[in-house]
């Protein structure tokens, strides 16, 4: 299969026709979109309807790997282009909210059609049936859609969605990305996208297009590039249908954030970090697998750790360079934050290679999406002797720029054959730490704590 990778600049996309309030999420339009750009996200619409290859797309937070929700063999096409377990549930994507509305009522099983239309006024009668959206959404949904935050609701039977997107549960996940080329697609295909993350399983998710073509290429044909990703980090998965409300995996939205909302005050924690895991099922299927990893060994230095702002422990270098059983062409990591200084500690020669990595944006803002690396030669403190090479990375001190340039950084020291990597972790409670520190500890082989 060959792989084609589309650009579609983001300045080339329309402007978004929005109301006021909470009903502003009503109506999506793709207007004043650049004919080229418009022509492509034709084609991938049209692609997303009629095959069952699934088609990677830019979102906020990661690529995402879409297939029409509603057709089976399509839903089944990104299980086999990810090499995704099949208990692990998708969430879904929309343009607006006519489309959740109308998910959420279920087939009429006679005729195949919908029993109601989707502003929810039942067939041959003249009641309106209340918004099926449960109200505990609202807040939310008024707050942070479009954006990274998806919320669990219940599916009805039978539901238009394909048996696959929810993995037999009796709810899903959906969200409204926030990102105009992805609402402009869905739009277009007419119909929800089921997407995870656009890498292969247990690979950090992709925030470039290039990221996507390392782990998919081969395995489908349409990737469209719309730059790189300004979250960095996946959604935010709530479920407000118990009580209190749990938070399912954190993400792009803060537990601060989402706890300021109306009923949602006493929001709890419902997953277990790589630390605190015991024998009990995590809630979010997903958040059992192995994820986010490198091919190096990760070595996370967590922030409440009392030695972790001096940098590398002598002992865990030490620790490495035993395992490896050499002291030759050693190739070290470093990805620092805030308190890290170049090299963590490590002897090295000066960093006289500077190289930034840019992951082009086609974003007219501030946003940076570029990797300062720094490369050199790495010492032995004892005989001096060069011994390999170490390649240091600083992502940024505070949680956004950490989450934004964390799985780009991971990505980078692979391509660079890194061995290892040390990883200056941040605090949890900061904005959205939790996110980041999660991704890490499931990434790391190891945790210093
Ligand atoms: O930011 C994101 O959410 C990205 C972009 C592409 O939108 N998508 C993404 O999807 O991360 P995925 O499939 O990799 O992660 C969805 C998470 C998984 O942990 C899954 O187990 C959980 O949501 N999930 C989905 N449906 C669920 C359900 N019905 N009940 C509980 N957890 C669910
Ligand atoms: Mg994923």
């Amino acid at each position: 299969m060959h792989t084609r990778v589309l650009k579609i600049p983001e300045r080339d996309l329309g402007k978004f026709k929005e109301n006021e309030g909470y009903e502003k999420l009503k109506s999506w339009e793709v207007s004043q979109t650049q004919s080229s750009s418009l022509e492509i996200l034709h084609e991938a619409a049209e692609y997303l309807r009629t095959k069952d290859t699934p088609v990677a797309f830019p979102t906020e937070t990661v690529y995402g790997l879409g297939a029409d929700a509603t057709r089976s063999c399509a839903v089944r096409g990104i299980y086999t282009a990810k090499r995704r377990p099949a208990d692990n549930p998708l969430i879904i994507h929309i343009s607006d909210l006519d489309m959740l509305r109308n998910v959420l009522v279920p087939v009429n099983t006679t005729n195949g059609t919908t029993n109601g239309t989707a502003n929810g006024t039942i067939k041959g009668t003249t009641d309106t049936v209340h918004d099926r959206i449960p109200e505990i959404y609202k807040p939310l949904i008024e707050r942070f859609w479009p954006g990274p935050l998806t919320i669990l609701l219940p599916n009805p039977t039978p539901s238009k969605l394909a048996p696959e997107v929810t993995a037999g549960l009796k709810t899903f996940g959906v969200r409204m990305p926030k990102s105009p080329l992805a609402l402009s697609l869905i739009k277009l295909t007419g119909a929800p996208l089921a997407a995870p993350s656009a890498n292969a399983s247990t690979k950090p998710s992709p925030t470039t297009a290039e990221h996507v073509l390392e782990d998919l290429d081969g395995r489908i044909e349409l990737i469209l590039d719309g730059g790189s990703c300004h979250v960095g980090v996946e959604s935010t998965v709530v479920d407000g249908l118990c009580d209190p409300p749990l938070i399912l995996r954190p993400g792009g939205v803060s537990i601060d954030e989402l706890r300021s909302c109306a009923g949602w005050e006493k929001i709890e924690k419902g997953y277990k970090d790589q630390s605190e895991l015991g024998k009990a099922a995590p809630r979010a299927p997903g958040m059992k697998y192995k994820h986010y990893s490198p091919k190096a060994k990760v070595v996370l230095y967590e922030a409440t750790f009392a030695a972790a702002k001096d940098g590398v422990q002598a002992e865990d270098f030490e620790a490495f360079v035993q395992d490896r059983q050499s002291q030759q062409d050693l190739r070290v990591g470093i990805i620092r934050t805030r308190y890290w200084k170049p090299a963590a500690g490590l002897r090295c020669g000066d960093f006289e290679k500077r190289e930034t990595v840019k992951t082009e944006t086609t974003q007219e803002s501030q946003d940076t999406s570029e990797l300062d690396v720094q490369e050199t030669a790495l010492y032995d403190t004892t005989s001096g002797a060069s011994i390999g090479k170490l390649m240091d990375i600083s992502i940024g001190a505070d949680t956004r720029s950490i989450a934004q340039g964390l799985f780009s950084a991971l990505r980078e020291l692979d391509r660079r054959g890194a061995d290892i990597i040390f990883v200056e972790g941040t605090v949890d409670d900061e904005d959205i730490g939790a996110a980041v520190m999660n991704r890490l500890r499931k990434a790391a082989t190891r945790i210093r704590s």
